[in-house]
């Protein structure tokens, strides 16, 4: 959006960040995001018996919602006077931290899953160029490997562990109450790390425009928190969610639970419908784990748990070009033209 300063300007009254020793503000390492598109979607709306927004976060600069607690994490790694971030990623949280540790001037160190993160990511990483080290284990065993490093070196850690995160991710709800006058009845999310169905209740909470249900939706093959224990081998193929030990657990429990919402299981065959029907009918391409809010829409409309009229949100949390090698899983070949008009038009039936 043209003007639009960076979420940490744009609520610059509600975001507190930190003074220098000489009592001015620390710089705020920003590369304007936030802001970014909430586009009614009609089809779903048709199919659910909702009003559904979607909260298009793909529109960040890196292609990501983490964008949104990377601006105040790397603004205060910035003011402590260490040269160096480091974090746990399934691939966006990676991507966000190498970006914005490019900008402040910083180094980024990110721990990933080897052989687990999609492609667009990768190359996001290695561009910013982030000290990149795969490890062999899946993003718990990267995010306890995070935290212990940056326990015993100087390096900041940037996961969502670090509380100010979400803070900046909270900004979200703020935006979606902004927009629509107030909150959702209903806020749909995916959940993986529980980071920002946390920051989302702690938004609305904060913000004097009502209070929506939350329901949060897990991959089935990584669904601690509706199976109520840690999920030792998680699998599913929206590898950024692909977590079996949410390091927000109790954040996203409580904003169930107060907000009379729930969390529950998408399969990841309904994860990749929804995917493919929202790409296709409402113009919107994002990657797998955020098809898991759409899906979970789906699923609760159709089972009755949404009520129908409800205003309803689902944010999508990431671009689908992060990930394109799922986008053409199964597809046929693209088919050859010759260079002549008749055989187009032939091709396209319309002759
Ligand atoms: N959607 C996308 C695209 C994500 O990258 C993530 C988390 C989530 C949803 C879940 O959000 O963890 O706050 O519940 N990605 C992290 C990462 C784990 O390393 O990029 P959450």
């Amino acid at each position: 959006r043209a003007g639009w300063p960076g979420l940490i300007n744009a609520y610059r009254d509600r975001i507190e960040i930190p003074r220098l020793s000489d009592g001015s503000d620390a710089e705020i390492v920003t590369l304007h995001e936030g802001g970014t598109p909430l586009v009614h979607a009609k089809r779903l709306s048709a199919a659910t018996g909702c009003e559904v927004h979607v909260k298009v976060e793909g529109a960040n600069p890196t292609g990501s919602f983490k964008d949104r607690g990377m601006t105040v994490a790397m603004t205060y790694a910035l003011a402590s006077g260490l040269k160096a971030v480091i974090c746990a990623s399934t691939g966006n949280t990676s991507a966000s931290a190498a970006a914005y540790a490019a900008k402040a001037g910083l180094t980024a160190a990110v721990l990933v899953p080897s052989g687990k993160i999609a492609m667009g990511k990768l190359a996001q990483a290695v561009m910013h160029g982030a000290k990149i080290l795969q490890i062999d284990g899946n993003f718990d065993d990267c995010l306890e490997l995070a935290s212990k490093t940056a326990a015993e070196y100087p390096v900041t850690l940037v996961n969502s562990v670090n509380p100010v995160r979400l803070v900046g991710q909270q900004t979200a709800a703020w935006e979606v109450a902004d927009v629509l006058g107030r909150a959702p009845d209903v806020h749909c999310l995916p959940v993986g790390n529980a980071g920002n169905i946390t920051a989302y209740w702690k938004g609305y909470t904060s913000y004097d425009k009502g209070l929506p249900k939350m329901f949060g939706f897990q991959a089935a093959g990584a669904a601690p928190l509706v199976s109520g224990q840690p999920v030792p081998n998680p699998e599913t193929i929206a590898t950024a969610i692909r977590i079996g030990s949410p390091a927000s657990w109790a954040g996203a429990v409580n904003a169930r639970d107060s907000s009379g919402g729930l969390i529950d299981a998408v399969t990841d065959e309904q994860i990749l419908a929804a995917y493919r029907l929202l790409a296709s009918s409402e113009g919107i391409f994002v990657e797998p784990a955020s098809a898991a809010s759409i899906a979970g829409l789906l699923k609760t409309a159709e089972d009755g748990r949404l009520p129908k009229g409800s205003t309803v949100v689902c944010t999508v949390t990431g671009h689908g070009l992060k990930d394109p090698d799922t986008a053409l899983l199964g597809t046929t070949e693209v088919e050859p033209v010759p260079v002549d008009p008749g055989a187009v038009a032939h091709a396209l039936e319309l002759a």
